[in-house]
């Protein structure tokens, strides 16, 4: 797909689609709930419409409506009620899925295997592994390599303490939704505090789960009952508006019903540390997540660094925050993000790659990267891997790089912001 430099601000106001972590909770723990659990403003990506299809597989009815894809209704049989699959679990491209289901598999009667597309089947799952085998699991990579295809026959579970290695909430939750099916309480420290939905969320489910700085822990025992979820807006994809907006001068848009959870929200203070203002309006908040309409607009920005606990806020916002530092005046500064390396793709390798192709003075370094900013940009061919986080970041890159920039496999946004370039475009007309 072809984009070209724009010569218009962005303007107008935007509902963003529903927060994909969010999504994919509602959908898991209202399958394990007992009745009925609503789900406003889901989001219809392919990520979540993989988790569905799991559990639509493991015999819960799941209601989805064309007409109102952001609207689903799961049909919850209880923490035991799931079904052996008749086939292998597909995940597709979707981490969350794999781990977090993990997590459940581990915990049931029954045996199955789980795997997904090729970027699934290179990710790290020994992070899961590891941790689960000490629970009692009896859980296996098919191939001996550390990755999915994964061979999972459920077992009685023991809780454990476990002092994870990374800041992952996908780790995170697996272990508390195995937790779930233990014999006494499960606790996870992490390094660092990663985003916080699976703990909000399975409390308002019924769950006995408290958190303590670093530390969640679950006590089993409690059944989950059904609830109404209403999604906020995904921060994550907010993120490509509040950068196009603060790089294109002249622009001021309005973001509605955005996620601002603080466990989400390092994109919004690197924008001030850059510099740059967003304004909350209308707060709000809806089982136990806030919201807010951000409103931000065109200001010239300055490097930063970026480091620390701060990164586990941000991880999925590296590369947009990678474009905007491009465009900002001095250096930049990203450290502790060796995370980045396994994500949908290699996000680091592929960042500083396809940003030196258009001209940025950029550097990668073993955890992260140094970008010298403020220098033009020029249109390049850019290779997405599939990732749909590198394609809509350089989709914006376009936007301020002079001539003709193709990204290729430029559909993968699907994976969570399927409406993406229709959204862009209709900033871009206002
Ligand atoms: C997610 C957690 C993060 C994030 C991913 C979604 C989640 O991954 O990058 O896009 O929904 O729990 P890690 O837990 O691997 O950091």
């Amino acid at each position: 797909m072809k984009f070209y430099p724009t010569d218009k601000p962005l303007h107008g106001q935007l509902d963003i689609p529903g927060d994909k972590s969010i999504s994919h909770r509602a959908v898991m723990f209202g399958s394990l709930a007992n009745g009925t659990t609503e789900i406003s403003h889901f989001l219809p990506g392919a990520d979540c419409l993989s988790t569905i299809s799991c559990f639509r597989s493991m015999g819960i009815d799941i209601e989805t409506n064309p007409e109102h894809p952001d609207h689903v209704i799961v049909h919850g049989k209880g923490l035991h009620g799931l079904n052996a699959p008749d086939t292998v679990l597909d995940c597709g491209n979707s981490g969350t899925t794999t781990r977090l289901i993990s997590g459940i598999l581990a915990g049931q009667d029954f045996p199955c295997t789980l795997t997904g597309d090729a970027s699934i089947q290179k990710r790290p799952m020994n992070r899961i592994i590891e941790p689960l085998t000490q629970m009692g699991a009896c859980i296996t990579s098919e191939r001996d390599n550390g990755c999915a295809p994964l061979q999972i026959i459920g077992q009685p579970l023991h809780g454990i303490t476990y002092h994870s290695p990374v800041a992952s909430a996908q780790v995170k939750s697996c272990l508390l939704l195995a937790g779930l099916y233990a014999d006494s309480a499960t606790t996870v420290i992490e390094p660092a505090l990663s985003r916080n939905h699976t703990e909000l969320m399975l409390r308002h489910f019924g769950a006995d789960l408290s958190s303590d700085g670093l530390a969640a822990t679950i006590h089993p025992g409690n059944e989950l009952s059904g609830i109404s979820v209403k999604v906020p807006g995904d921060i994550s994809s907010a993120a490509y508006f509040l950068a196009a907006a603060c790089m294109i001068p002249g622009s001021e848009i309005l973001l509605r019903h955005v996620g601002t959870n603080p466990t989400r929200d390092g994109i919004l203070r690197v924008i001030q540390d850059m510099g740059g203002t967003v304004t909350y309006r209308r707060l709000s908040a809806s089982g136990g997540e806030s919201t807010a309409d951000l409103e931000v607009r065109y200001t010239p920005l300055h490097g930063t660094v970026i480091e620390g606990s701060l990164i586990p806020t941000l991880i999925d916002e590296i590369p947009i925050i990678a474009v905007l530092a491009s465009t900002a005046e001095g250096t930049t500064v990203i450290r502790d993000a060796g995370e980045l390396k396994v994500k949908e793709s290699n996000r680091l390798d592929l960042m500083v790659e396809n940003l030196s192709r258009m001209g940025v003075d950029i550097t990668g370094t073993d955890d992260g990267m140094i970008i010298n900013g403020g220098k033009p940009l020029h249109g390049a061919l850019i290779d997405s891997h599939l990732d749909h986080r590198i394609a809509m970041s350089f989709a914006i890159a376009s936007l301020a790089a002079d001539g003709e920039t193709e990204i290729r496999d430029a559909e993968c946004v699907n994976i969570s912001y399927p409406e993406f370039y229709r959204d862009l475009k209709f900033l871009l007309q206002q």
